[in-house]
């Protein structure tokens, strides 16, 4: 019979449970080293190794739970990797604003002649565009999926979060296409203007004409610094879609290590690419006046065209008449 001593044997019994229930929440919520027994420090050491078994499906890679090198992967990615990655695109904004404050607009410096002649055709200007906004969809989803936990997360929560980095993840597969697409007919329409010659040193001599005024090298369709990015589009393209189609088909190319070494190449040189694009729409747009007018409306002013590109546009005009002549 249940008598009152009884009654309270077990009162104080499950209150005695519930304490050390919240005892060893507690434990769970200190760090790991600080808890640590014995037993668990040798189950540690385990887990540092490689731990497998055996699975029924036919995928025979998923018997693998971890291994040393996917730890040591991991903590490059979230280490070095993003650090080294998102310092250096800090770095790159903070030196274009202090460029900017130092330079200012690099003008056209004998005025405006309101006459103007075409730059690039319809057809340059749909595949630097197609090439261009691909490229800003796939820089900026796929910053997102190596920094938007850490930063966009917290800002807009788990909901949001899991809806825009799903919508990236298609667009930067899908894209991809798009982007590889207008490399190519980059590559087959501009290659030809592309090749370095003597008059590039003379560029590099005069600073590519932008840091200091009056000072104008001579130079045909595309200066050195152009010839430089459009090779290192190529080459970056080339790295990324490489890369890219080995993570975006897993295993199909390449076995574990392959699969590790293609992310870590991809995100590396992906944040270089985007570094190098953030210095490219800066001087397109905000660095040189006049500079957009090219790929925007595809004419620029002929005095424009004179002081940074003179043996173009003395090729272009060549007793030709501008737009805007009389
Ligand atoms: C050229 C075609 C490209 C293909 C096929 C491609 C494909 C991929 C794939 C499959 C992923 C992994 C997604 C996942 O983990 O599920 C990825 C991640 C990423 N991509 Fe691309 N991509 C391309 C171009 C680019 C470009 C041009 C950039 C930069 C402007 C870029 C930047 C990134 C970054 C930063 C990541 C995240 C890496 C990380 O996990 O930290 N990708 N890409």
């Amino acid at each position: 019979m249940l008598t009152f001593e009884t009654g309270l044997r077990i009162l104080r019994r499950a209150a005695a449970a519930l304490l050390l229930g919240v005892v060893v929440a507690f434990a769970n919520l200190t760090p790991a080293a600080a808890q640590q027994p014995a037993n668990d420090a040798a189950l540690m050491e385990a887990l540092k190794g490689t731990l497998s078994g055996r699975v029924s499906i036919p995928d025979e890679k998923s018997g693998l739970l971890q291994q040393p090198r996917g730890r040591e992967w991991r903590e490059m990615r979230e280490g070095p990797v993003k650090s080294f990655g998102g310092w250096l695109l800090v770095a790159v904004v903070v030196g274009l604003c202090a460029f900017f404050a130092w330079r200012g607009r690099v003008r056209v410096e004998g005025g405006l002649s309101g006459r103007t002649i075409e730059r690039f055709s319809p057809t340059e200007r749909f595949t630097h565009w197609l090439t261009a906004v691909s490229f800003i969809v796939l820089g900026l989803s796929g910053l997102n999926m190596s920094f938007g936990r850490r930063l966009i997360l917290p800002l807009i929560g788990p909901d949001a979060f899991a809806g825009l980095t799903e919508i990236g993840k298609w667009s930067h597969d899908y894209l991809s296409f798009a982007f590889v697409l207008g490399v190519f007919l980059m590559a087959v329409i501009w290659l030809r203007h592309n090749f370095f010659n003597a008059l590039d040193a003379q560029w590099f001599k005069d600073g590519g004409g932008i840091l200091k005024k009056g000072v104008h090298p001579p130079s045909s369709k595309f200066n050195a610094g152009q010839k430089i990015l459009f090779w290192a589009v190529m080459l970056g393209a080339l790295v990324q879609a490489v890369s890219g189609y080995m993570l975006m088909f897993p295993f199909y190319f390449a076995d574990m290590a392959g699969m590790q070494l293609s992310l870590l190449v991809h995100a590396v040189s992906g944040i270089l690419f985007v570094a190098l694009i953030l210095a490219h729409i800066y001087i397109g747009t905000l660095g040189m006046e006049g500079a957009f007018d090219a790929m925007g409306t595809g004419q620029v002013d002929v005095n424009w065209a004179r002081e940074h590109h003179s043996l173009w546009a003395k090729e272009e005009l060549g007793g030709a008449r501008a737009h805007g002549d009389d």
